[in-house]
């Protein structure tokens, strides 16, 4: 059915937005596919992915919780007795600002914080021990956003109310890089997402869900977002890693070609 045909892939934050679309954009390669959310919702999408002709697990699962990450990660290795592609989608936007009171604080932390990065966290933790003892190699794409790396002469970094989301952001750096670095022996890539505004729930929620067509029409779509990460699956085992992949608002969305590899002697 497709290049990705009976392999293994965990998404996270899958029910709806781009989530649900990588899953969708996996499963039509052929790859089995386990997805989790907060969202109830989240089992209608299993049954979705099911009907495409693969395999699926759907979990009500928050990914801040390490009780649910292990359910979701024992589960398609009781299942499929394999992964070879965690996808760190599951994402959280709420305003933050520098005055805001202590008790909001701590709650915007606990939420942000917890969704944006130590999910990303756990389930990398949770993930990388089977790919490794699996010897095939694998890919991790951690979701960021274009506040952390963005086209030049446009500043990096989100609008005023952004302090904690654009940290949860950031951070991921600090997983993604080390991460490709000690995993690259084992053929496992890691890269990031660095994408601008692009059309799913959440950017929808931001209007309200009233967004005017023309609005629409300037955002990048989801299909165009996803595609990317299956090209970048499809590069293999010598593809690129530990770098923040973009997808910016006004440019073409596409992988840049990768650089020609250096001759042995400059190699270093
Ligand atoms: N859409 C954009 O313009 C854009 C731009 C840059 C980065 N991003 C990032 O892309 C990712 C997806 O964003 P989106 O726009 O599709 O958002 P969305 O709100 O449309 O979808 C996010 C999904 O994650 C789920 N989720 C939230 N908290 C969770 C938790 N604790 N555990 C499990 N699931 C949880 C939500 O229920 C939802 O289904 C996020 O990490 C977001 O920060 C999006």
């Amino acid at each position: 059915m497709g290049f990705l045909d009976g392999q293994a892939a965990i998404v996270t934050g899958a029910a709806v937005g781009l989530g649900n679309q990588y899953a969708k954009a996996l499963a039509a390669e052929g790859c089995n596919v386990a997805i989790c959310d907060v969202r109830a919702d989240v089992l209608d999408v299993g049954r979705e992915l099911a009907a495409m002709g693969v395999e699926s697990l759907a979990f009500i699962a928050d990914v801040s919780r390490p009780e649910d990450v292990r359910r979701v990660v024992d589960g398609a290795v009781a299942k499929w007795g394999r992964i070879d592609t965690l996808i760190n989608n599951a994402g959280v936007w709420r305003g933050s600002m520098p005055a805001d009171d202590l008790d909001k604080s701590l709650e915007d932390y606990e939420i942000l914080i917890g969704t944006n990065l130590k999910g990303v966290y756990l389930f990398g933790r949770a993930v990388i021990p089977h790919l490794i003892a699996s010897g095939r190699g694998g890919n991790i794409i951690n979701i960021a956003s274009d506040h952390i790396h963005t086209h030049p002469g446009r500043p990096t970094g989100g609008g005023p109310a952004m302090d904690l989301y654009d940290v949860s952001k950031w951070a991921i750096n600090g997983l993604t890089v080390p991460w490709s670095k000690a995993l690259k022996p084992h053929g496992i890539r890691v890269n990031g997402f660095t994408m601008g505004a692009t059309d799913s729930y959440m950017l929808r929620s931001f209007h309200q869900f009233k967004a005017p067509p023309e609005v629409v029409a300037n955002w990048m779509t989801a299909e165009e977002v996803c595609d990317l990460a299956i090209q970048l699956i499809r590069e293999g085992p010598g593809g690129r890693t530990g770098e923040n992949i973009p997808a910016w608002l006004g440019f073409e969305v596409e992988l840049a070609p990768q650089p020609a590899a250096k001759p042995a002697w400059l190699a270093g």
